[in-house]
């Protein structure tokens, strides 16, 4: 779409790559992942079959997938040099993204000279480690060692907590991960394809997306939604807390989307995940709360902003489904990486394919044929 004689602000409505990774239709509600509504891949597959399909444009063989899940198992563990520089970020405090970012950049050491899949499969198996390894190290804990015997969603909620996930927890996290894999040319995967594009590596690719990730804007934060279920603390009181919020100018977390003009598909997968999982094994209270406080928040959505069609987003439960699974608010955004992390690989590969450097333009706006003015008349 041109707009503004060719200039179209945030690249809204310029369609900037074609890709066979997933389809996002805002006004339908719909989001297609490698041919398949979101729903039935995200409850079915696990993170490795997922991921398996992105790279490779179908499903494994139960032979091709025992294979990748072990290669991934095998490059869990982190060399000696990230690990490392995780100490040395916790003692500086830095936050769980910053830390992933630099972390996240040595990755390639020793192995600069690999197949782009080798890479992917270290980059993929190795950022989980980096977010669950640095999360013991911020609570003064020494790093957990992966568990070879796990898949990759069981091992990460593994290295958080030392414990062994039930199959519950397990299936929410696979759900999460399958879900937040890839979503059409979002910012931090935008960011990733323009690296590759100049035919640079993908670790710098990955660098370069977590960074964009990190920004509110986009990797944003779940944990305000959170923050207002447990401010509402009973259902009684959600009618009363949401319309003060509303009254006061507020947004209200978790609900309203740029693109999704109808239900975000994420959040009817993430929902029924949610209810799934706090059903068999976590706080039903709190998930029944929840879904009062959604309620009442579409409700009133509707009458502050009619027209609007203000509906749940991704992060609302985001927010209660991590939160069920035992994870910190402060490492919603590093898992949302673990997760996309796979969409950014794909996306590189797709580039790589099409081998094309991505390079807009800018329509200058300053001044012309200035006058030189040497420095002593300045
Ligand atoms: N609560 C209350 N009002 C909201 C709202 C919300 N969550 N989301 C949008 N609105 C209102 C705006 O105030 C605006 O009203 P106005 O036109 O009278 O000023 C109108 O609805 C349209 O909002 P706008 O900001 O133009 O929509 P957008 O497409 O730019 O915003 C979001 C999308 C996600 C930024 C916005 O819905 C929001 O801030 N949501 C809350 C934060 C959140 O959940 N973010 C995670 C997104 S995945």
């Amino acid at each position: 779409m041109s707009k503004n004689n060719g200039f179209s602000p945030g690249l809204e409505g310029i369609v900037a790559a074609e890709t066979e990774l997933s389809h996002v239709d805002g006004l339908k509600g719909e989001l297609i992942i490698a041919g398949f509504p979101l729903a039935r891949l995200a409850a079915n597959a696990t993170f490795e079959e997922t991921t398996f399909l992105l790279w490779n444009g179908r499903l494994p063989t139960q032979t091709e997938l025992d294979k990748f899940k072990q290669e991934l198992a095998d490059y869990r563990p982190l060399p000696p040099v990230t690990l490392n520089l995780l100490h040395e970020a916790a003692k500086a405090n830095s936050t769980p993204m910053d830390a992933l970012r630099m972390a996240a950049a040595t990755l390639d050491l020793g192995n600069s000279d690999a197949a782009h899949h080798t890479t992917a499969k270290i980059i993929v198996a190795r950022v989980a480690t980096i977010v669950a390894n640095y999360h013991c190290l911020q609570q003064g804990k020494a790093p957990i060692a992966p568990n070879p015997s796990l898949g990759h969603a069981a091992n990460f909620l593994y290295m958080l907590t030392g414990d062994v996930p039930s199959n519950a927890r397990v299936r929410g996290l696979e759900t999460y991960l399958n879900t937040v894999v890839d979503h059409g040319l979002n910012a931090s995967t935008f960011a990733a394809r323009v690296i590759v594009a100049t035919q640079s590596d993908l670790v710098s690719a990955i660098a370069g997306a977590i960074g964009a990730l990190k920004g509110p804007l986009h990797g944003g934060a779940p944990g305000p939604a959170l923050d207002t279920v447990f401010e509402i603390g009973s259902a009684e009181r959600a009618e009363a807390v949401l319309q003060a919020k509303l009254d006061a100018g507020e947004r209200l977390m978790g609900f309203g989307h740029r693109v999704y003009k109808v239900r975000d598909p994420r959040a009817e997968v993430l929902g029924a995940a949610a209810e799934k999982m706090f059903r068999a094994d976590g706080d039903m209270a709190l998930y029944e709360l929840a879904k009062s406080v959604e309620e009442t928040a579409v409700r009133l959505l509707a009458i502050h902003k009619p027209g609007r069609n203000l509906q749940t987003n991704v992060e609302f439960y985001t927010a209660l489904l991590l939160h069920g699974l035992g994870l910190d608010t402060d490492i919603f955004t590093p898992t949302f990486a673990v997760g996309r992390t796979a969409g950014w690989l794909a996306h590189c590969f797709e580039q790589i394919e099409y081998g094309r450097l991505i390079r807009p333009q800018s329509r200058y706006t300053g001044t012309l044929d200035r006058a030189w003015m040497p420095l002593e008349e300045r």
